[in-house]
């Protein structure tokens, strides 16, 4: 698919007002990551690899790991609450909560409908987005066309991922690459000029199965035998997928920048997926830029797919890397193969998000369980030495009465 937003061309200066379209504006932003941190150091005891190997194919050093209270949705959750209260708004203002993912909490409810609960919203719409990798920017796309055409007035995009219990310990191709982690962005209605402008969005099935989790679906129902097979981890043809990547990112990218009426050099920051520090800068050389104008975190967190983009977004504003005026451009690629990109001129002030990040703590926000919900550890067997660390928080697996929801969090301020 590809749109032009209602918004094309350059907007600093153009007036807004009632009679000017209605525009897409990222009013809020936050992230969430937890605490336990999994080393190449800690890899190198586990597969045959090296730190050295590691650091110099993908630049990663380290990655997160979820404890085994943690969920796809509880980070959502808190990330989403950050991004409302760094937006001024209550949860109830909300009226459509997407979240990309790849490794949601069930098949199904949707983990949008368990975000919904747990950040007390009762009145919108909540759905899952899956485009792998691109997860987020196909979500924030869609809530930008929501927004655009009148059918929402606020919405919360998330992208959230818990890969670290999908991989395969002993597959020292994949391990290595993933890691867990949420981001999220509110984006509002306003007649004011900026916000988000030209949209690219694409998909290549061709690269189906470059990519793939094989067991689990309709195609192959999980049993004994595709356990057995390894068919429930992720799989990867990496060298076909870094191919693609280098060939779409920067495509997908100028194409999102010339639908806006702008020009690479038109672009405060790109905030590419943080996949492999080797294809973001293939994405600079190919738009004739610096490093300096690409925004990379890959280094702490490795590939945390679908939230790989909006953590890097709240990371980068947080710290300074983007003003009120600025344009950056989002741009991912993931499996499918799909690729998306959004240009967004930035009206927001950077300082509500780090303000959001001290008000919203993790231990306030809680997911329901099932009623007969009967816990397992989650934990892989690989990882169960790095949660059992001196030091470490580990909180126990039942800490919410099954059944009972818990307040979703304290009030929200302007
Ligand atoms: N440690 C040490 N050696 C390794 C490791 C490891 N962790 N992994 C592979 N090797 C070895 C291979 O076995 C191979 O050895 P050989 O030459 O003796 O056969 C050698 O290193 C080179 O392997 P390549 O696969 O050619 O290494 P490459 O430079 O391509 O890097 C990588 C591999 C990092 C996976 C790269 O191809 C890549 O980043 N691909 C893109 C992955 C990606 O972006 N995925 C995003 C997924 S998006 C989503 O939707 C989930």
């Amino acid at each position: 698919m590809t749109s032009e937003s209602n918004g094309t061309g350059p907007t600093v200066g153009r007036a807004g007002g009632k009679g000017a379209p209605i525009r897409a504006h990222v009013t809020g932003w936050g992230r969430y990551v937890p605490s336990h941190v999994l080393s190449n150091k800690d890899l190198e005891r586990m597969v045959d690899t090296s730190d050295e190997w590691i650091v110099t194919r993908t630049g990663i050093r380290e990655r997160r790991v979820a404890a085994a209270n943690e969920t796809t949705a509880s980070m959502a959750a808190v990330a989403g609450l950050r991004a409302i209260h760094a937006a001024g708004i209550s949860p109830e203002d909300i009226d459509l909560i997407l979240l990309g993912t790849l490794t949601p909490d069930y098949w199904m409810p949707s983990t949008a409908a368990l975000v919904k609960e747990a950040i007390g919203n009762t009145r919108a719409a909540a759905m899952d987005v899956m485009a792998a990798c691109s997860g987020f920017v196909y979500g924030f796309a869609t809530a930008q066309a929501w927004i655009e055409s009148g059918l929402a007035k606020h919405v919360l995009v998330i992208g959230a991922e818990l890969l670290t219990r999908f991989l395969d310990y002993t597959d020292r191709s994949t391990c290595i690459l993933f890691g867990d982690g949420a981001g999220a962005a509110v984006l509002s209605a306003s007649h004011e000029p900026g916000g988000a402008l030209g949209v690219e969005l694409t998909t290549e099935p061709q690269g189906a199965y470059m990519i793939w989790l094989p067991a689990g679906g309709a195609k192959s129902p999980p049993s004994a035998e595709t356990i057995a097979r390894g068919e429930h981890f992720i799989r990867m043809e990496g060298k076909e997928t870094y191919r693609f990547a280098t060939r779409t990112l920067a495509s997908t990218a100028l194409e999102s920048v010339r639908k806006s009426g702008l020009e690479p050099d038109d672009i405060r920051l790109f905030i590419p997926h943080q996949a492999n520090i080797r294809i973001i800068e293939a994405v600079a050389k190919g738009l004739n830029l610096s490093m300096d104008r690409m925004y990379t975190n890959v280094d702490k967190y490795g590939n945390t797919s679908a939230a790989s983009v909006p953590i890097a977004m709240a990371e980068a504003v947080n710290e300074g890397r983007v003003n009120v005026g600025d344009r950056i451009t989002i741009v991912a690629f993931g499996a499918g193969f799909t690729s998306g990109a959004v240009t967004i001129e930035w009206t927001a002030d950077p300082a509500r998000g780090r303000e959001a990040d001290e008000k919203i703590r993790p231990e306030d926000v809680q997911v329901r369980l099932p009623v007969d919900w009967d816990s397992v550890d989650p934990i892989p067997p690989a990882l169960a030495e790095l949660m059992a660390r001196p030091g470490a928080v580990n909180p126990p697996l039942d800490d919410v009465v099954p059944g009972e929801p818990e307040p979703a969090s304290r009030p929200l301020g302007r």
